[in-house]
């Protein structure tokens, strides 16, 4: 097999076999093909698209490439959950604990990353105690009693993704559908999920702009899981403002405790509802996403869910305390109000730049080596559609320094007030199962 022949193949238009993406895939990882006839099949792929037999060969060819995770040793589907980021998404938080009580294993791997606040594994160092630092066996046993754990990356998953993705990102060839749906779901896949749930964000601060584009890349990941004998769904949601209140580490800790209490905003209420319908569901342990929403509503409304969040704090060193306690997660030392300057209706607000202000105060990283401050944040005590009076405050900031001069003005360009009330979009734009 000619490296050529399968450049021009996909140039031309033509769907490549198994045995051509695997070339392509195993060549690329052990460096026997070179970045440049990598980059022109890329732009190839990324002109000419990729059927879904092509899109799961390039799926399953790149989760074998480097190791795979294990989770045979634990009973029942392994369900994972996807997000495709967005701002203040304390989603997995509360989902976790959630799905657990009813019954679906959550044996999940996790990440620090980049952006706006730190990744779930940051969020739960917040409280005191918490680590991610668990033995394999530990983990195994951790989520066969009490269904949920969290664990920091490790292993040599999927290198071939990790090498084009660096590629794509300099040839611009990142977006792309099957190259990004490839992508995400060979990493969930070689993680072990055994079922996979994918919130798609569409918006101003999600990675699709357009619904259209998110429902296609939503379809696509589908696609590609079921044919793989992943059972997976996804939803397209929205992401063109924040999503909750909190958005800050031990801020959306103290939010997820809240909603699993059954207090929580209703915008990050509603969708762990429907995330988690779809993962209890693809779980097995309901046959219908509404029968599968009474269970979790029930985990919500008689405690259990917040009891499993007690026991997997603790069972991972951490303070339990803290879900009764919520004062025991760090706190800022500087707290301001951003008033609005004129009487009205929030009509918009920008996700993204409202994520880059939490990240200004230090809520996120910048960089790799950034050092995150857990304390620090923004609480949105405004959403899209509500009315402000002039001087009402619209958010608070939670800093550790005095001088927030561009973080408030960053809110105030950002949070937009006009006199006619315009409705939120909608939270939940399609669901795809
Ligand atoms: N996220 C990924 O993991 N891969 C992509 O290609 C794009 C976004
Ligand atoms: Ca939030």
């Amino acid at each position: 097999m000619r490296m050529n022949d399968i450049i021009e193949k996909k140039r031309d238009g033509q769907a490549l076999t198994k045995e051509e993406i695997n070339f392509f895939i195993e060549g690329y990882t052990n460096n026997s093909i070179p970045d440049y006839q990598a980059s022109a099949l890329l732009m190839a792929i990324y002109f000419q698209d990729m059927n879904d037999e092509e899109r799961a060969n390039l799926t399953m060819a790149m989760v074998n490439s480097g190791e795979q995770i294990d989770l045979s040793a634990i009973e029942g589907v392994k369900v994972d959950k996807h997000s495709t980021g967005g701002v203040g998404d304390t989603t997995t938080l509360v989902l976790g604990p959630l799905v657990a009580a009813c019954g679906v294993p959550v044996a999940k791997m996790s990440g620090r990353g980049l952006g706006h606040t730190g990744g779930t594994i940051d969020k739960l160092e917040a409280i005191d105690g918490f680590h991610v630092e668990l033995s394999s066996e530990q983990f195994v046993k951790q989520v066969n009693e009490i269904k949920v754990a969290v664990i920091g990356q490790s292993g040599n998953l999927t290198p071939a993704d990790k090498k084009l993705y660096a590629l794509r990102d300099v040839t611009s060839t990142v977006n792309s559908i099957p190259l990004i749906a490839s992508s995400i779901m060979s990493k969930k896949i070689a993680a072990g999920a055994g079922a996979i749930v994918l919130d798609v964000k569409t918006g101003d601060g999600a990675f699709m702009k357009t619904t259209e584009d998110a429902r296609k890349l939503a379809k696509a990941m589908v696609q590609i899981g079921n044919s793989v004998g992943r059972q997976t769904m996804a939803i397209i949601s929205d992401m063109s403002q924040p999503l909750g209140r909190a958005i800050g580490n031990a801020l959306e800790v103290q939010e997820a405790i809240d909603t699993l209490k059954g207090k929580g905003p209703d915008d990050l209420t509603e969708l762990c509802l429907t995330l988690g319908s779809q993962m209890v569901v693809v779980g097995e342990k309901a046959d219908t996403l509404e029968e599968a929403r009474i269970m979790l509503q029930k985990a919500i409304d008689d405690g259990s869910a917040l009891e499993i969040f007690k026991q997997f704090i603790k069972w991972q060193g951490g303070n339990e305390k803290v879900v009764d306690d919520t004062a025991l997660l760090p706190k800022a030392d500087f707290i301001f109000e951003v008033s609005a300057k004129n009487a009205g209706f929030v009509t918009y607000m920008e996700a993204d730049e409202i994520g880059t202000a939490a990240m200004l105060l230090g809520a996120g990283r910048a960089t790799k080596e950034s050092e995150i401050d857990l304390a620090v944040g923004i609480m949105l005590n405004k959403k899209v559609g509500d009315q402000v009076d002039e001087g009402e405050s619209l958010a608070t900031i939670y800093a550790n320094s005095e001088n927030v001069q561009e973080v408030m003005n960053k809110l105030h360009e950002n949070i937009h007030i006009e006199a006619e009330r315009k409705e939120a979009p909608p939270l939940v734009y399609e669901i795809i199962t």
